[in-house]
């Protein structure tokens, strides 16, 4: 298993570009499913997670190839498979998202039921809600569901559950709803920009969408969808994340292509702290600064402040003059990093939902073990300043989510590199 190895105490400079959004390219590529014709989608990380989809959609019938660097080719070949193994699922609970497409278009799915994973349980009954009011029916039987849909018809439906709005559960009933009879309204819908990208490449196949962005969607269902060309947006998880390097590691550093628009909760969180980041020739440039105050966030659906980037500020807060809580309302187990950011040092303490965190002037350097993509950000960030070598083991969690993190931080200036270890189990999904 790959583990990177990182000497922390080094200055950042310079720039990086960001990378195309994971979280939007991969319901982007399962709705291809719907389309006829060829598409071209650009602007694709290369992650395992795009590698894992491209396998799933692969089985059910589709031809896709990389074409250069970040695009991929693909064209429906097959109409005929509709099963999605749970040996596929069950490590990459984005792969739910063929549910939509598959009833949509083949008016049959069997899909292996998402199991939990390291950040929480991760339930479904939003997205089988909303298809239901399609008119599927999804019963679940030996940890698949079955989904039949002779015609799906348009509804009103709210898609809201106890934390909030569902992300891919509005990508799969929004994905029905292009091809259902007739027009369907997702009150409750998520915002985030990832579902709005969707939302705009289905327009681009042909789609009649309105309101994506907002919490309510209306979709007004056509015969048929047509292969596009759509350049994916850039990643606001992956430009936050690089944000915090810089600011973690006290340096002035250009996010090349980031969306300030998408990141306004997280600049708000960094001028409390004491850091500038600042919209400049379209990317961020983030002013370095040597005291980090502490503060108080609470992570909410978009536009507040993202539960993919609470890791990431928890690294930076041990850092801070202060104690600061950050409380997690969208997974409130979502607290893998802790653990291993008190064994180089931190003092955090968990309570409930929170997690109270009591900033020190240094980290010092260990040995730790990534569990989920947004943790091992964590503690790469932490190793960047922390005293002496860090080693982090398993980083198949970061390469899910981070396109050749270790070389595009390396180019920064950070003194970190991979070291390659025999095969890999890959475990269990998260994203
Ligand atoms: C998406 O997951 C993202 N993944 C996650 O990013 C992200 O953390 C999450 O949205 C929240 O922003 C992708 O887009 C591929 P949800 P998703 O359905 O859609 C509850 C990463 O690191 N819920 O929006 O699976 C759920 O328990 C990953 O890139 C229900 O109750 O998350 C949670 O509390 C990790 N019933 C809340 O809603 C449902 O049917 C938000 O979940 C579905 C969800």
């Amino acid at each position: 298993m790959d583990r990177f190895v990182i000497e922390g105490g080094r200055k950042l400079s310079g720039s990086v570009r960001v990378g195309g959004s994971k979280n939007a390219a991969l319901p982007i590529l399962f709705a291809t499913l719907m389309t006829r014709g060829r598409s071209r989608v650009h602007n694709v990380p290369r992650l395992r997670d795009v590698e894992f989809t491209l396998t799933i959609l692969r089985e059910l019938g589709m031809a896709a190839e990389w074409l250069g660097e970040h695009t991929i080719e693909l064209e429906v070949v097959d109409e005929a498979p509709c099963e999605a193994r749970y040996d596929l699922v069950r490590r990459m609970r984005a792969s739910f998202c063929v549910l939509g497409p598959l009833l949509a278009r083949r008016g049959k799915a069997r899909v292996a039921m998402p199991g939990g994973c390291a950040i929480g349980v991760r339930p479904v009954d939003l997205h089988k809600k909303g298809l239901e009011a399609l008119g599927a029916t999804l019963p679940l039987e030996h940890g698949y569901f079955d989904a039949v849909a002779t015609r799906l018809r348009g509804a009103e439906v709210f898609l809201g559950g106890h934390t909030g709005p569902t992300v891919t559960g509005t990508a799969n009933v929004m994905m029905a709803a292009t091809l259902a009879e007739g027009t369907t309204v997702i009150e409750g819908a998520a915002c985030e920009p990832e579902v709005t990208d969707l939302a705009d490449f289905l327009v681009a196949c042909g789609a009649r969408v309105q309101g994506q962005g907002t919490p309510r969607i209306a979709v007004e269902g056509v015969s048929e969808l047509r292969g596009c060309d759509y350049t994916v947006i850039p990643d606001r998880i992956e430009a936050g994340t690089l944000v915090l390097a810089g600011a973690m590691a006290n340096s002035d550093i250009r996010v090349e292509g980031a969306r300030g628009d998408h990141l306004g909760a997280v600049s708000d969180v960094l001028r409390q702290i004491g850091i500038r980041v600042v919209r400049e020739d379209g990317g961020l440039r983030v002013h370095a600064s040597r005291d980090v105050d502490p503060v108080d966030v609470t992570t909410q659906p978009y536009p507040g402040f993202p539960t993919d980037l609470q890791s990431q500020l928890m690294a930076l807060l041990t850092i801070a003059d202060g104690i600061s809580v950050i409380t997690e309302t969208i997974y409130p187990d979502r607290f893998m990093h802790v653990a291993e950011l008190n064994r180089m040092g931190a003092s955090i303490r968990k309570q409930g939902a929170s997690a109270v965190v009591s900033g020190q002037r240094q980290l010092s350097g260990a040995e730790v073990m990534a569990s989920d993509l947004r943790a091992s950000a964590a503690l790469v960030l932490a190793g960047l300043v922390a005293k002496g070598v860090t080693e982090i083991q398993r980083v198949y969690h970061l390469d899910r989510g981070y396109e050749r993190l270790d070389e595009r931080l390396a180019g920064l200036g950070a003194a970190i590199r991979r070291v390659e270890g025999p095969g890999e189990a890959f475990e269990g999904g998260v994203a």
